[in-house]
């Protein structure tokens, strides 16, 4: 077991009651109660997903995290593919206090989330959608890379621009997302505006993640040119890894929805060619499955190690 760091302090933690900036990334079907609990209790944020549409299952994973963790945590509305309205209702009745939103428009849920009493971060690809998103009132930002995994613009800008550019123009705290497996990455999000990074790829291949070793030894194998994005001129656009049918999807025009029927099969399954496995360039730079108490614990030892050898430039 890692010697738990010294807390990092930054407006997010303090919103959060954490003691680590580090986030793990809300995953259909793989941000649930396994893995979030690990993250919660190596001092950073499991977040729990709705995208997977699976409510009833969700109600259930956020039942467990009460049993599993006295740490806080925090749910996920995937607007896209949650278009229940109810999801508000649900969301505040689990007493959850931190939300993020994504793949919607912010003005849709903000202001009902903030008035049960939530703290709101909104998802964002772009400086257009981050200046809509503090415009409907969110408490933060979740700023996210074209390198990350997942669905994207298709208009995919990365973190190095992405996120300096976002953070110059807002005031609210900005987490950091796509591209981010270690302390290295965290330093530069840190350096480049953001007071807390989201692991999305890292924590799919993390010792507690649900999905089958196949994905994971996947992830491990993958060169850093092994992710395909999908949908560059239609919509959803989405980085996945790069397998004999996403290499053949990454040329058709339009990639349908059902590509993702047998999903299912992929993740729990490992049959990679089942469906399409959401991963992110990062994947080129993940050596190990680790477990998530060593990955939270190391970013922060590194973090540090980094921020000191910069003092050498003052
Ligand atoms: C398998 C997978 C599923 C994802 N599902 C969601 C989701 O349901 N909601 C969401 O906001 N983001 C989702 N994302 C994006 C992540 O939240 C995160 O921002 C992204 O993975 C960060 O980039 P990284 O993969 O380089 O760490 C998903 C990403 C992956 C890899």
């Amino acid at each position: 077991m890692s010697t738990r760091p010294a807390p990092v302090r930054t407006r997010i933690t303090e919103m959060l009651g954490v003691d680590y900036p580090v986030i793990q990334a809300p995953m259909g079907w793989i941000a649930r109660s396994q893995l979030a609990s690990a993250v919660s209790n190596a001092g950073g944020l499991g977040i729990i997903e709705t995208s997977s549409g699976e409510l009833d299952n969700v109600r259930n994973e956020i039942r467990a995290m009460r049993d599993l963790t006295d740490k806080p945590f925090g749910v996920n509305i995937a607007q896209a593919f949650v278009c229940d309205p109810s999801i508000v209702e649900f969301v505040v009745e689990q007493n959850v206090r931190f939300v993020t939103t994504s793949a919607g428009d912010p003005t849709k849920y903000t202001a009902q989330l903030k008035a049960a009493g939530l703290t709101v971060f909104h998802v964002v690809p772009t400086l257009a959608a981050a200046l809509k998103a503090i415009a409907a009132g969110v408490d933060g930002l979740v700023v996210e890379g074209g390198e990350g995994g997942g669905f994207k613009n298709p208009r995919d800008v990365a973190s190095m621009v992405l996120l300096p550019l976002v953070a110059s123009k807002v005031d609210v705290p900005v987490v950091a997302a796509g591209g981010i497996t270690d302390g290295a990455g965290m330093a530069a999000a840190f350096a480049l505006g953001a007071e807390a990074v989201q692991m999305g790829t890292r924590m799919v291949s993390a010792a507690e993640s649900p999905v089958h070793d196949n994905w994971k030894q996947a992830i491990v194998n993958a060169a850093e040119t092994d992710t395909v994005f999908l949908n560059r001129f239609s919509r959803p656009g989405l980085r996945a890894l790069r397998t004999e049918r996403t290499t053949r999807l990454e040329r058709d025009e339009h990639v349908d929805m059902s590509e993702f029927g047998r999903t299912r099969d992929l993740y729990f399954g490992g049959d990679l060619e089942a469906a399409i496995a959401l991963t992110g360039q990062v994947a080129g730079r993940i050596e190990s499955v680790e477990p998530v108490e060593s990955i939270i614990h190391r970013t922060v030892d590194e973090f540090r190690r980094c921020v000191d050898r910069l003092q050498h430039y003052r």
